[in-house]
């Protein structure tokens, strides 16, 4: 069986450690190790005395129960480390999609969440929630008896956030569906505006939710590969079975580090919070100030916006140009099967966003 190529992965990797303006990588500017150790006196010791055995298989039971901390009403064991929110997801897919089950997933979307139940054989149907904000197309879609409905939210392009009506509504029309429901939450923890940050969805009314979440992105700490499903216990059982093949256990001094970075998280967040901030108000002043090149719906939460853009060009080409003519890697549409936008991850230095976003107005505005 082979795979399509996972089309965000191959475009950054071709550019991404030699461009000058990174506007591709989609976590907060990355905190370095000694930042950590700034937040606990103990750290450096006992990653000097660590180790290096293998972890344990679900995880440790310390950083277990960090992390169930963040999770009204759950405990340490409640939760699965994964190696990052990519293998969660990769092992949820794999517990409980067969050949032929309908999978629903929000689109447009990072392209794992809907690829590998397609690669499993699932009947995947794609909601464009962005095209149906009364939810009447997914009320329709899930009028047939469904496995698995998939959120993404906040969504990776587009940075639109589910509220919590709209999550609960969500979760009633997927149980009706008989459907578990799984909600990508790697983007939650940091709202703009007046948005509010909404509850992880294993905190709704239901026995059949699920939440995959890590580090990598308003924690930015992607390079500790430390990510978690929060389920209940079938489903964890079905995705260990899964993991036992595939990544045995995470590495030891990630789980400390983690552990540390999730106790602390009001210091690291209010780091990150600090950064997304600025960087929000610098893309939305930009989009406004070239509203003759770029439409922009203003990112509600997350780290990714996905601006239109006006020219006569396929996304491919604009990306290519961008970075051959301009130093400056941004996501291509085409990569979320979607024209005529290019997505932003603005988590990245001030300066290099607004060199960045500078240098794409100005390759726009001939052309437009
Ligand atoms: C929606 C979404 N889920 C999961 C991932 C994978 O993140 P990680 O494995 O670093 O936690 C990404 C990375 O970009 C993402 O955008």
């Amino acid at each position: 069986m082979n795979i399509p190529s996972f089309l965000v992965e191959r475009w950054i990797g071709k550019y991404e450690w030699t461009v000058p303006y990174d506007l591709a990588e989609t976590g907060v500017f990355p905190l370095k190790v000694e930042e950590l150790y700034a937040l606990d006196s103990t750290l450096p010791e006992r990653i000097a005395a660590c180790q290096l055995d293998y972890g344990v298989n679900t995880g440790r039971t310390e950083l277990r129960g960090a992390i169930a901390e963040m999770y009204q009403g759950k405990s340490a064991d409640d939760i699965l480390i994964t190696h990052g929110a990519i293998e969660a997801n990769w092992l949820l897919m794999h517990a409980l999609v067969n050949p032929g089950d309908r999978v629903v997933c929000t689109w447009p979307v990072y392209q794992q969440l809907w690829q590998i139940a397609a690669y499993l054989g699932a009947d995947v149907r794609k909601w464009d929630f962005r095209r149906d904000t009364d939810f009447i197309e997914i009320r329709k879609l899930l009028e047939k008896p469904t496995k698995l409905l998939i959120i993404n939210s906040p969504n990776n392009p587009t940075g639109v956030a589910f509220t919590r009506e709209q999550l609960q509504t969500l979760v009633e029309l997927g149980e009706n569906a008989g459907a578990w429901v799984s909600c990508d939450e790697v983007y939650r923890g940091l709202a703009y505006d007046h948005h509010a940050v909404a509850p992880p969805l294993t905190a709704l009314k239901s026995a059949r939710t699920i939440t995959s979440m890590s580090l990598s992105k308003v924690f930015g700490l992607p390079g500790l590969r430390t990510g978690w499903i929060a389920a209940p216990p079938e489903v964890r059982e079905a995705c260990l079975r899964f993991r036992d093949y595939v990544s045995i256990s995470s590495p030891k001094i990630s789980d400390l580090l983690a552990e540390t970075a999730i106790r602390h998280r009001d210091k690291v967040l209010a780091r990150n919070r600090q950064l997304l901030n600025r960087n929000h108000r610098l893309l939305t002043e930009w989009a406004a100030a070239h509203r003759d090149v770029v439409k922009l719906e203003t990112p509600q939460a997350g780290t990714t916006a996905f601006p239109e853009y006006l020219a006569a060009m396929d996304s491919e080409t604009l990306g290519r140009r961008l970075v051959e003519e301009q130093g400056v890697l941004i996501v291509p549409g085409f990569c979320f099967e979607v024209e005529q936008h290019f997505r932003i991850g603005y988590g990245c230095a001030t300066e290099v966003l607004q060199a960045g976003l500078e240098r794409i107005a100005a390759f726009l505005k001939p052309i437009s």
